[in-house]
């Protein structure tokens, strides 16, 4: 029976390489986590999404599993999982692990078998085509990590697909067997004790029939890859996740969610909505590209987009559960992104960021160190490790200046910003591992660190820590109407949440300058006092007519 507990909760994510370490490798692993378990609970937060801690040759940190129903050796064992679960239960939080299952790993035994002959049993696991006469690829579909998404096998003379690197082949979804694996991987998790999945690249899944040639007009699309749209929503996807649903995710109090680049709103609704029976939540992007060019380019973040972007999700029917998000494994950090790259006033701004984002409906994400405030790096090209960041490296290295703007662009936009060490304390590796950390610490965590934040009553962390007391358990918060205002204003993010005669009216100042605020004409209501605000109270005007103070949030309880 579902609950739908997701509702109401708080997730926070862990990239657990990266989280803490407990036996001095240099790897963060599933002690660590459990050593720091009473920390998340003491955020607030309801349940922890792990990125995945199965078998896997890590070229792709984990996104490339090799053995879906064993835990990385770096990581732990099945006994630390187990603990780490019983863990995480005995303190009310959930557990929702990641579900790669759009590719494995060139290492998984089912890729193993299809590469060794034409009639092999798993050969229909994957896709295998032969290449055009002339020696090329069967299609131009490029793959989401550089270079042409096919890679040659001499063994059969045939190519295999990857829409990411060479060591992660593509799952052949069409065929009845690999979905029954899939539904028994996901009901071997659930069995022990998670609770649900965030399901990667989901909108990947199924292909279009005869996997024809890309077109150059895929690159003005909402990924710019040959052949996106040929494999981003493809004909069976719906069915083949109700499926899945009816298998697995429905027997169990789960939840889920969907990674879903490029998918359409109205694609969205209908996996999301509850009455269809396939994921509960999808992730979508377009928010965090609003200042990008192609989804690759930084610029100035157009934030009256961004505004309508999250605005436009928020208008999901109420039967169907949005997502916020500004930080995950694959995005650099949010502070001070969201706010045009002012490196002023980052408490206040760090906090303005997560009351405009958890203010609205839907499940909320926090990503481990955005908490403390945990920053970019001014990374040097041998310190990254993200194999995207490298393959493009690879790729331009001979060109001195495609070089030097690759790493202009990586510097705000590389995915291992988000990768580096959680920063403990201001002890030797940031209190992350006693060895050598597998990838550097950011030299900031002497200042940016967890034990720090703690002690500081107005730190981010401590502010996090109040804000999502604040947030629990509000039906206004949880299932209230969303009415934004001043959709065209550049600075001010407004909106008001609103559920019979009570609402709470959420002003986001997103500039560091004060900012003339007047009540919109409609807003009639008999009374209006401050909920919670990163200022402290003396320092806020009444709501009639105000100036909101840089990076001001205010949110305000309203009765009518
Ligand atoms: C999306 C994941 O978030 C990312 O980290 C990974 O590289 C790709 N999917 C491939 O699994």
């Amino acid at each position: 029976m579902k609950t739908r507990w997701y509702k109401d909760a708080v997730i926070y994510q862990i990239y657990p390489r990266s989280f803490c370490d407990s036996n001095g490798d240099g790897i963060g692993d599933l002690q660590g986590i459990i050593s720091k378990l009473d920390y998340i609970k003491s955020l607030g937060v309801d349940a922890v999404w792990l990125s995945p801690i199965y078998k896997s040759p890590n070229d792709d940190n984990g996104y490339d599993i090799s053995d879906y129903r064993d835990i990385q050796e770096d990581f732990g064992t099945l006994d630390d999982f187990k603990e780490l679960v019983k863990g995480l239960h005995d303190r009310g939080l959930k557990l929702i692990m990641d579900l790669v299952v759009n590719h494995t790993s060139d290492e998984h035994m089912w890729f193993k078998e299809s590469r060794k002959s034409k009639d092999n049993p798993y050969r229909d696991y994957y896709f295998w085509r032969k290449g055009k006469s002339d020696k090329k690829p069967p299609n131009n579909w490029m793959s989401n990590f550089v270079g042409p998404a096919w890679e040659y096998d001499k063994t059969t003379d045939e190519y295999y697909l990857h829409l990411f690197s060479k060591k992660q082949p593509d799952l052949n979804w069409d065929n009845p067997k690999v979905r029954q694996e899939v539904i028994d991987i996901c009901n071997y998790w659930f069995e022990l004790g998670v609770d649900g999945f965030r399901c990667d690249v989901i909108t990947y899944i199924s292909k279009e029939k005869g996997l024809p040639d890309g077109s150059f007009k895929e690159f003005f699309s909402s990924m710019p890859l040959l052949g996106f749209t040929h494999y981003c929503m493809g004909p069976n996807y719906h069915k083949y996740i109700h499926e899945l649903n009816l298998h697995a995710f429905s027997k169990y109090d789960t939840m889920t969610v969907g990674e879903a680049s490029g998918i359409t709103y109205k694609d969205a609704f209908e996996s999301i909505d509850e009455n269809v029976q396939e994921l509960d939540s999808v992730f979508t992007f377009e928010h965090v590209s609003a200042d990008m060019i192609l989804q690759v380019f930084p610029k100035k973040l157009n934030f009256v987009k961004f505004k309508k972007i999250l605005t436009h999700w928020q208008e999901l029917p109420k039967t169907s559960q949005p997502t916020m998000f500004l930080e995950n494994h694959d995005q650099p950090r949010s502070w001070p992104r969201f706010v045009n790259y002012c490196w002023d006033n980052k408490e206040k701004a760090a906090k303005m960021l997560l009351v405009a984002m958890q203010m609205q409906r839907g499940t909320p994400y926090i990503y481990e160190g955005q908490e403390i405030g945990m920053t970019n790096v001014n990374f040097k090209v041998e310190d990254y490790k993200d194999i995207l960041t490298t393959n493009v490296f690879k790729k331009v290295g001979n060109n001195k200046l495609l070089m030097k703007f690759a790493q202009k662009v990586f510097l705000k936009r590389a995915r291992d910003h988000a990768r580096t060490p959680m920063q403990w304390d201001d002890t030797k590796n940031a209190g992350f591992t006693s060895g050598e950390p597998w990838m550097m610490v950011n030299p900031n965590y002497t200042e940016v660190n967890v034990k720090q934040s703690e002690k500081d009553p107005n730190s981010i962390l401590n502010f996090y820590k109040k804000f999502l007391a604040f947030r629990k358990g509000k039906d206004v918060i949880i299932s209230g109407d969303y009415i934004p205002y001043y959709e065209k204003n550049k600075k001010l993010f407004v909106y008001n949440r609103k559920l019979k005669d009570k609402a709470y009216f959420v002003i986001c100042n997103f500039v560091n300058k004060d900012v003339k605020f007047k009540l919109p004409k409609d807003m009639k209501f008999a009374s209006a006092k401050v909920a919670i605000s990163n200022y402290e109270d003396g320092e806020i005007g009444a709501l009639e007519s105000r100036i909101i103070k840089p990076f001001e949030a205010t949110v305000y309880e309203v009765q009518y």
